[in-house]
């Protein structure tokens, strides 16, 4: 589980200015973990380029306690970047969720950031709806309030490559800043190409008896008062079921964690974050092409051997001495295709020039198509791509640093109500399972694990994870009589689960149901219709007033939800037109998209 960093002190701040230097704050606002390397890349530049800045990386959630202090300490910042993730439905990432509500809404500050010079690079992805919405929003409202666009707002698409788009935005930066930071001294010196260096951490090796600290994490107490991303709770696997029938070559999993007594709350229609292990052969191939024991046991550091800084932002994936094998597990991300950084990593350290060569070329402006074809395309993982060049071996201060990125927890709906099974969180979970262009068979992480963990059974060993819960705005109406429209094929299905339990409890408390359409579709009723005793209970109960499925696989012509939902065109629309709710939960950029343009297609006909 990653380390919170301690957040900047403000007195050094005070230091800072006091000895001549320029504040330069560098915020982020991450999900996944990438805007936070963008954004310590980006200080390292400023700080090796200008001698003048004193840069700080700040987590937007770390900055500030309440609006009052966003206040008090924005008003104080005169050059400052964004590097802000859009996330889900054009939504801010969790941990710029409070400061981005409190900034865009309804403020009637007026232009209070006159002191403030800013640039903004978003990071989002072009086949979602609200294209880098966090960014755009951000980037106009510090204009709306007096700030001074320095750079034009970076607007970083993951669907193609995002560090290229951030590399170019970055090559905005420096003329800038070229402005306000260089010394008067050196106004007529050409400034010399820089080269990032590549991070490393110190390594510390540890004898046998030295305790491995994260691997005692195992024995925690569930002592948290709350519990996020950085804290999550320890729980014990409570139910494992196969929901796919024997007929079915693939497989969706029934999970429920057990909650009880953790104090952990959650809302229907709440997300669960899970840290998961890679599996066992994994890491063994990863201990191989490191060419290190997995029993060693080792602390990773920040600073110098005699305590002084090592002068780089990054922040240690775990905290004490722990074995290859668990950093592997716990911390790798070493299954998804390499960043084009981590290739630069890797040049750096191949013995082999041809290697060295190939390596740097792939990362390279010009090796852009290959990068594209034979890493992307090709769904190479980082240990495909290690295996490619036996020469380039990374140390594993350098390996953590700069080559595997950390393994982030992995997000699903939750498929139970609170109402139904507070002690309980369910996730239902298709398995990933596949071969990739290159051969390899790739067994995605979560759902593997999920697929092989051990239920509580009497007294028996079982499996656990830290998890911790996510809201969300998928919500039912507050008014229970609303009408309510579900359209979720698939694993699609599993926040309409929960949405039922919810309603099946409201009925049983005496409420009055409105109707409810469950739209759900599969390959074949006999493979994979999940949860179909159920749905078919919830739709005798009234729960559902009428469940409209599709197979896609049964006949000689693809059905699919959107095909029903045409049928159903009438009575669609005379429920959206009483203020009835639309829900789609599923493959967002086939189905989604697809029931986006039938809807489109109803109320043009209907209307
Ligand atoms: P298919 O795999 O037979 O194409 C759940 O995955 C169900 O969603 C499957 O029956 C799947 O059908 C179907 N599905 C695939 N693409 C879809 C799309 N674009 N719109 C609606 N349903 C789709």
């Amino acid at each position: 589980v990653p380390l919170k960093p301690l957040s900047a002190k403000d007195e050094d701040d005070e230091a800072d200015i006091a000895a001549g230097k320029t504040k330069v704050t560098v915020f982020y606002g991450t999900q996944t973990g990438t805007a936070e390397g963008f954004a310590k890349a980006l200080a390292e530049e400023i700080k090796a380029r200008y001698e003048k800045a004193a840069v700080k990386v700040v987590d937007l959630d770390d900055y500030a306690m309440d609006d009052e202090q966003y206040e008090e300490k924005l008003k104080k910042e005169t050059l400052a970047f964004f590097m802000v993730a859009t996330y889900g439905d054009g939504e801010p990432t969790d941990n710029a969720a409070r400061f981005y509500k409190w900034f865009t809404e309804g403020n009637d500050r007026g232009p209070w950031l006159q002191q403030l010079k800013f640039g903004v690079f978003g990071l989002g992805n072009r086949q979602y709806e609200h294209f880098n919405k966090i960014g755009i929003v951000l980037d106009e409202e510090l204009c709306k309030q007096g700030g001074a666009r320095l750079v034009p707002l970076g607007l970083g698409d993951d669907d193609q490559c995002i560090e290229d788009d951030f590399t170019a935005w970055r090559e905005l930066v420096w003329p800038e800043l070229d402005q306000l930071l260089r010394d008067e001294d050196d106004a007529n010196t050409v400034s010399t190409p820089y080269t990032a260096a590549i991070p490393e951490y110190r390594v510390m090796i540890h004898g046998p008896t030295v305790t491995s600290s994260v691997d005692n994490y195992s024995n925690m107490p569930n002592g948290n008062a709350s519990f996020d991303i950085h804290h999550p709770c320890r729980v014990n696997v409570a139910v494992r079921r196969e929901l796919h029938k024997p007929d079915s070559d693939r497989s969706c999993i029934h999970l429920e964690f057990d909650v009880s007594g953790t104090g952990i709350t959650y809302e229907t229609g709440d997300h669960v974050g899970v840290y998961v292990e890679n599996c066992d052969e994994t890491v063994e191939e990863a201990g191989k092409l490191l060419g290190q024991s997995l029993e060693l046991l080792f602390s990773l550091h920040t600073d110098n051997e005699d305590g002084t800084p090592r002068g780089s932002s990054l922040t240690p994936p775990f905290p004490g001495p722990c074995t290859l094998r668990t950093a592997l597990a716990r911390y790798a991300d070493i299954l998804n295709p390499p960043r084009k950084a981590a290739l630069i990593a890797l040049a750096a350290h191949a013995t082999e020039p041809s290697e060295a060569e190939r390596l740097k070329f792939l990362s390279s402006p010009q090796g852009k198509d290959d990068y594209s074809q034979w890493v992307v395309a090709s769904q190479r993982s980082l240990l495909e791509v290690m295996a490619e060049f036996p020469s380039a071996t990374p140390p594993i201060g350098v390996f953590f640093a700069a080559v595997a990125p950390h393994l982030q927890p992995r997000y699903y709906s939750i498929s139970s109500s609170p109402r139904f099974a507070p002690d309980r969180v369910h996730v239902t979970c298709a398995l990933v399972y596949g071969p990739t262009p290159t051969g390899r068979i790739h067994k995605g992480v979560c759902s593997t694990w999920m697929k092989n963990a051990i239920p509580l059974e009497g007294n028996g060993d079982c499996s656990w994870a830290p998890i911790f819960i996510r809201p969300s705005n998928f919500k039912l109406p507050a008014n229970p009589s609303v009408p309510i429209i579900m359209v979720g094929p698939g694993t699609g299905l599993a926040p309409f689960r929960g949405f039922l339990q919810e309603r099946m409890a409201l009925k049983q408390d005496g409420a009055q149901l409105g109707p409810a359409l469950l739209f759900f579709g599969c390959r074949n009723r006999r493979m994979d219709f999940i949860y179909e005793d159920e749905l078919n209970n919830f739709e005798e109960e009234g729960v559902i007033s009428e469940l409209i499925l599709a197979f896609s696989r049964e006949g000689s012509q693809k059905e699919y939800v959107q095909h029903k939902m045409m049928d159903k065109a009438a009575q669609l629309w005379s429920l959206l037109s009483k203020e009835g709710y639309l829900y789609v939960c599923g493959d967002a950029k086939g189905m989604a998209r697809d029931v986006h343009r039938t809807l489109h297609t109803i109320v043009q006909e209907q209307v």
